[in-house]
């Protein structure tokens, strides 16, 4: 940026790069130690002792659930995991092509009127918190039937006894997923569920600002995850590691695309100027992963490709590019990954705009203008 504009606008500084936007107490993310705190907590504990409902509740009431909350949130959670048949009926009329980052997005559009809290005001806080469960609970059985559907296969009732993870997995396939793919998905969905004011939330926050509905707040978040520079890293992470194949093109894939100025997908981060911390934790899991499943190469092209990095650019891995390969060895097609990413972080978003709405301010930021003025009008028959 031009000396000029950094001297005569202190305050302008390029996608809002290091700007303070808002006060929160939901999640903080400390860059010199790799370190993600919800609510104060660790997330690589809630991530090893805790689950996804576990951190769902402490993001939206603010601390951790004692069993008995924790078992009533659970009933809440399996009562609203169905959605009404509309939502079917809408996917069910999108081309086959259409990507399920699309289809999670019309159907959350689809679902908000069917809500029961549909006619609340913004403000209505608890209206918001029982919707904020509803969102949760509802994510997972749209992105699973949505595939289903986009297969041809007719959307398969949730079952009472699932929790997250096990709901997505068994109504994707239709089987009753593997404890270890579970356990898995599980951490993993703990580990997106929220991350301060990244992209997503704080273009929800931006959303509900206006005083419009959570809804609404969820479907801008879904528009913004989708971008390759923010949620759609995982899949092109994926896509990427395939394009490599095996470790000893490792080296040379690197070497030429840095070369080439590519940005490689699943490395680099805004907040995190050394190791994030989430992929330090999945690293290991996807690793462990690779071994049991008898497929360790992407494990050893991503040894290759993280040393590579942090020599030659001082950058490390963000948490998109293990997820990749660890839902690759658990058999979740490739352009699922983003939409599991929306099944996590619409707790995060949800509870984002919970904070926003009650102490809310109308979000709006200025801008230097540097086009034409005062300019005289030419009638058309001058021009
Ligand atoms: C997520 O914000 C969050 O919290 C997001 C997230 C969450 O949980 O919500 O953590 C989830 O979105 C993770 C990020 C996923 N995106 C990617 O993996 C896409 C690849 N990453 C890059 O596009 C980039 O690292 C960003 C977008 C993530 C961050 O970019 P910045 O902070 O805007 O930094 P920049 O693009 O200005 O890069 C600074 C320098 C540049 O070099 P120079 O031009 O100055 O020589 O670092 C280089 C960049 O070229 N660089 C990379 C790189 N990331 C930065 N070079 C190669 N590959 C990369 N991935």
């Amino acid at each position: 940026m031009s000396a000029t504009i950094t001297e005569k606008y202190p305050n302008y500084s390029p996608g809002l790069e290091g700007v303070i936007a808002g006060i929160s107490t939901i999640s903080e993310i400390d860059s010199d130690r790799s370190s993600l705190q919800y609510r104060g907590y660790d997330v690589h504990d809630l991530a090893e002792y805790g689950s996804y409902e576990e951190t769902a509740y402490l993001l939206i009431h603010g601390k951790l659930p004692t069993k008995s909350e924790l078992d009533e949130f659970r009933k809440l959670l399996a009562a609203e995991r169905e959605v009404p048949e509309a939502v079917y009926t809408a996917l069910k009329a999108l081309p086959k092509e259409t990507h399920p980052m699309d289809a999670i997005r019309t159907a959350f559009s689809v679902l908000a009127p069917f809500d029961p809290d549909y006619e609340k005001p913004a403000t209505d806080d608890a209206a918001n918190v029982r919707k904020a469960v509803r969102i949760v609970a509802k994510a997972g059985t749209m992105v699973a039937n949505g595939h289903r559907i986009r297969n041809g296969l007719e959307p398969l009732k949730p079952k009472p006894e699932h929790n997250t993870a096990q709901n997505f997995l068994y109504l994707m396939t239709g089987e009753e997923p593997p404890a270890k793919t579970v356990q898995v998905m599980d951490a993993s969905l703990t580990l997106y569920a929220e991350h301060g004011f990244n992209a997503s939330t704080f273009a929800c926050r931006v959303t509900v600002a206006t005083l419009s509905d959570l809804y609404s707040g969820i479907v801008t978040g879904i528009g913004t995850l989708r971008g390759p520079l923010h949620g759609g890293a995982n899949e092109e992470a994926m896509k990427m590691l395939l394009e490599i194949d095996t470790p000893d093109k490792a080296q040379a894939w690197i070497d030429d695309a840095l070369e080439g100025k590519k940005k490689i997908m699943g490395f680099g981060h805004r907040e995190y100027k050394k190791r994030d911390s989430r992929a330090i934790y999945l690293t290991k899991v996807a690793k462990e992963l690779g071994v049991e499943k008898g497929d360790t190469r992407f494990g050893d092209i991503a040894d290759i490709l993280e040393k590579t990095m942090e020599e030659r650019k001082n950058i490390h891995p963000n948490v998109d590019f293990p997820a990749a390969y660890a839902y690759y060895l658990l058999g979740i097609p490739t352009d699922l990954y983003t939409p599991i990413f929306v099944i996590a972080r619409v707790a995060g978003w949800s509870t984002h705009a919970i904070e926003q709405l009650r102490n809310n301010r109308l979000i709006r930021p200025k801008c230097i203008y540097e086009g034409d003025a005062n300019l005289k009008y030419v009638p058309l028959e001058d021009r």
